[in-house]
């Protein structure tokens, strides 16, 4: 059976790693027993810049056929903030209705992380993060615009099916997961009394069906506390869009940083979108020092996703092996390799493991 993947590579940095994760997908089809095809779209700041369009309605309907997209990066330094990043990832994630974003936060072996005193042991948890509603979506307004009197409205959109499926989401997850089988809902119920309320009655309500998960709360300040002091508390957290966002960057801090930590855009039922979490990185662009390795974590997880558990699992223990016995450090320039070398290191420790 051959896995069709439409590729958007992307801005900056983002064709340098696509290219060495679709390296490894490529490594690992003979042994694993797959075929993959790779269909390439050309979207991102240089199309923007030549055409003016950023996501043309064919492509979209296009995308629409894949199970799978591989994103490399979204950010263009010409273009001004927000464009692209509202007008392809944000627009994909919406209009593919990918109401999860998955983001392990796991620290291999061998990686640095900031936390002193914790391991490999300590800092392995899921954030799920709703990822098509709160304040992303788009709600809100402006009066009086540019004058003294203007006023700047945002507002954050929580429908309780838009809630129940991403929570039905993080419980079935934490059941398969089985590490402690715990399960915390991360809000602000003591100030955002309307959409946390709609949240922690959502999430009581649900674990009436999960009585073998074990249900937590915690504020999502106290959780950035939790996740640098105590951050083996977790197992899977669930949360918003907005807070979501956040503390996914401090988890990728944790776990070793930007070039390791990648992320799903899943919609369960249609077409997923997989991810590094970092941006473009424009100054590290085509100098070959960018490290590929979230990239190819990132199709590792689309792997996973499409049931390809046990190639999915090669490719992860392939990037284990390569950051505890090679890489200096996961940072851009410093990781002793160049980015290809890093790409060829995962395929062929890859290929070791599927064999
Ligand atoms: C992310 C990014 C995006 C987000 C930006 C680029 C719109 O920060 O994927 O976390 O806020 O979701
Ligand atoms: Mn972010």
């Amino acid at each position: 059976m051959t896995h069709k993947i439409a590729v958007l590579p992307g801005d900056g940095t983002g064709p340098e790693v696509v290219a060495e994760g679709i390296k490894v997908l490529n490594a690992i089809a003979g042994p694993a027993g797959l075929k993959f095809e790779f269909i390439h779209y050309d979207l991102g700041g240089e199309r923007y810049k030549r055409t003016g369009e950023i996501l043309p309605d064919s492509v979209l309907k296009e995308l629409r056929g894949f199970r799978s997209i591989y994103l490399g990066a979204i950010g263009h330094p010409d273009v001004k903030p927000g464009i692209l990043e509202k007008g392809l990832l944000l627009r994909l994630r919406f209009e593919l209705d990918q109401y999860i974003n998955l983001r392990p936060v796991i620290l291999y072996p061998g990686v640095y992380t900031p936390l002193r005193d914790k391991g490999p042991e300590d800092i392995n948890f899921v954030v799920v993060r709703e990822n098509t509603e709160g304040l992303y979506a788009g709600a809100g307004g402006v009066l009086k615009y540019g004058t003294p009197d203007e006023v700047a409205v945002q507002e954050s959109i929580n429908t309780r099916k838009g809630v129940d499926r991403c929570l039905k989401y993080a419980f079935e997850l934490t059941r398969k997961r089985n590490k402690n089988k715990k399960l915390t809902l991360v809000g602000k119920t003591n100030v955002l009394t309307f959409a946390f309320d709609l949240w922690e009655r959502a999430f009581h309500a649900m674990a009436q069906s999960y009585p073998d998960i074990a249900t937590d709360y915690a504020h999502v300040d106290a959780t950035c506390m939790w996740m640098v002091k105590n951050p083996e508390w977790f197992d899977v957290l669930v949360t918003d869009n907005m807070f979501g966002d956040i503390i996914t960057d401090l988890g990728a801090m944790i776990q070793g940083g930007m070039g390791i930590a990648a992320g799903g855009n899943i919609n369960p039922e249609g077409v997923s979108m997989f991810e590094p979490i970092g941006g473009s990185a424009p100054k590290y662009t085509g100098k070959n020092i960018i490290n590929p390795l979230a990239a190819i974590a990132a199709a590792q997880m689309l792997l996973d996703h499409l049931g390809e558990v046990k190639a999915a699992a090669g490719i992860e223990e392939a990037i284990k092996t390569v950051c505890a016995k090679h890489l200096k450090s996961l940072q851009a320039g410093k990781m002793g390799y160049s980015t290809s070398e890093v790409g060829d290191l995962v395929a062929q420790y890859a290929i070791d493991n599927l064999k």
